[in-house]
């Protein structure tokens, strides 16, 4: 469970919640990191029944910390019912190899995502194993770790349009790429409503292509204007980039179209 970093909350604008919500609990590490951090009430998943009662009793006498049993995508929605304010979320339910539970499928997240679609409040999800999406083959720290032995996963199914097309209007995606929304993982992604950010679209109007690329923010101006470089190619052959950025940056990415003769609209 990472801490969303002081400069995430800066450039949002959004508040710390008094909840904070994760899917999958595994050895209950993830609580752990966010026990000190001024959580009201912090809530774990899990589908094992051997892990949900290692944890009862680990944090047994850690009062804000509620464990629940199940599977995520049933247990979210009961749970959400009574939490009538926007929560923190990790998402990080997944089967992780041998010692851990195997649902309906490998990993709920696109029901997860689906759930909190349809919430009325504006929740900020963070989605854990990001390098995973779109991907299938071997993952794990070795045949023989103890935590997260060596697998098979299949992730094909999960991708970037998929989780783009989950999002209530408004809300943007953060990579935590350069670390610098959180101190948890770099392949995490952030989805958050924020004020702060403006909606753009790049294309370019002599190509007809239909893709859509999401340029995610990043807070160095240099480094979203060389991804911006990078995704020109991209643009060239059709594909309309869209992002979010600060007002700030909207000048510089016009004066970019311009130079490039792209077509640049909000
Ligand atoms: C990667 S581990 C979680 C690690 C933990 N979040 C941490 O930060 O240390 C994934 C966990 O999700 C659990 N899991 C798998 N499918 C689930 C589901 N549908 N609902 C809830 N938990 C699930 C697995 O049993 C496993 O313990």
């Amino acid at each position: 469970m990472p801490n969303l970093s002081p400069l995430f909350y800066e450039l949002t604008g959004v508040y710390v919640t008094n909840r904070y919500i994760e899917t999958g609990t595994y050895l209950g590490n993830g609580i752990r990191t966010v026990l000190n951090a001024g959580y009201k009430h912090i809530h774990s998943i899990e589908l094992s029944e051997k892990w949900y009662k290692y944890n009862v009793e680990q944090y047994k006498d850690a009062s804000s910390v509620k464990m629940h049993y199940g599977d995520s995508k049933r247990v979210l929605p009961e749970l959400l019912k009574s939490i009538c304010e926007p929560v923190t979320i990790y998402l990080d339910a997944h089967y992780s190899g041998t010692p851990t539970a195997f649902g309906d499928e490998e990993t709920p997240l696109l029901e997860e995502l689906e759930i909190l679609k349809n919430r009325e409040y504006d929740d900020i999800i963070i989605v854990d194993d990001c390098r995973l999406i779109g991907k299938s083959g071997v993952c794990g720290a070795g045949p023989e770790h103890p935590i997260y032995p060596t697998m098979n996963f299949d992730w094909t199914h999960i991708t970037d349009e998929r989780i783009l097309g989950l999002m209530k209007d408004g809300y943007a995606l953060l990579k935590n790429d350069l670390s610098e929304w959180s101190d948890g993982n770099s392949d995490q992604y952030i989805l958050v409503k924020s004020p702060n950010f403006r909606k753009y679209r790049i294309y370019n109007d002599t190509k007809t292509g239909s893709g859509a690329l999401y340029l995610d923010y990043c807070s160095v101006l240099k480094i979203f204007m060389s991804k911006l470089e990078s995704a020109y190619e991209k643009i060239n052959e059709g594909y309309a980039v869209v992002g979010v950025c600060t007002d700030e940056y909207l000048e510089c990415i016009k004066g970019w179209c311009e130079e490039h003769s792209l077509q640049f609209s909000r």
